[in-house]
């Protein structure tokens, strides 16, 4: 199923408020970019156990200090490789509850550090193949920046593909979208 809703939030804050129902205190989720560690901590707070990934030492840096000022760096696997690699990282049986990827570089860092088309789509198979029968992938794509706009037609290629096998993918629209804009999809499996 293929669906479009809009929202009257930033996309930002949909995306925790699209992901929350699907976690519990016994949820195993993933932050397949964790940047400046906001969406891990938002994962921390509610699941049991989350693994993150980076490519950026600095990531990891800023990541662990928010957690430990969180009190919660003990719920958190904070892992410096790519997220294409996350088999080789994660309980491959956890069943996912959550897998958010937040795409593009790290504000406020080098902005040639880039998630890149290719490794984002072996990370997103990857992370269909870890999801629980009841579990969602968040993805926020940049078109504006320079590579977004192509990672975002491979991300959409992509995801015509898992419609054709009956998975669910949902468009959540901000009020304000523009060209540039933010894209958000979430994925979750087929429900029969
Ligand atoms: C938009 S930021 C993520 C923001 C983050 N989720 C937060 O809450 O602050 C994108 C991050 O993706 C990271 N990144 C780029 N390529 C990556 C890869 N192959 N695997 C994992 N992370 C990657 C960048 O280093 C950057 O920190």
């Amino acid at each position: 199923m293929l669906s479009t809703r809009f929202t009257k939030h930033s996309l930002v804050t949909e995306v925790h408020k699209t992901i929350q129902p699907y976690l519990s205190d016994q949820s195993f989720s993933i932050d397949a970019t964790m940047g400046n560690g906001h969406d891990t901590l938002f994962l921390a707070r509610h699941s049991h156990k989350v693994y993150a990934f980076d490519i950026q030492e600095s990531a990891i840096k800023t990541t662990r200090q928010r957690l430990e000022n969180n009190h919660c760096l003990d719920k958190v696997n904070l892992i410096h490789a790519g997220h294409e690699e996350m088999l080789k990282h994660v309980p491959v049986n956890k069943n996912f509850a959550a897998i958010i990827f937040n795409l593009g570089y790290l504000p406020h860092s080098d902005s040639a550090v880039i998630t890149q088309e290719k490794s984002t789509i072996r990370a997103l198979s990857a992370a269909i193949s870890l999801l629980s029968t009841h579990g969602i992938i968040s993805i926020m794509a940049y078109p504006g920046h320079t590579g977004g706009q192509t990672e975002l037609q491979a991300i959409i290629h992509w995801c015509h593909d898992l419609h054709n096998k009956d998975f669910v993918i949902t468009f959540i629209r901000s009020m304000q979208e523009t060209t540039d804009s933010p894209r958000f999809f979430t994925i979750q499996p087929p429900t029969n």
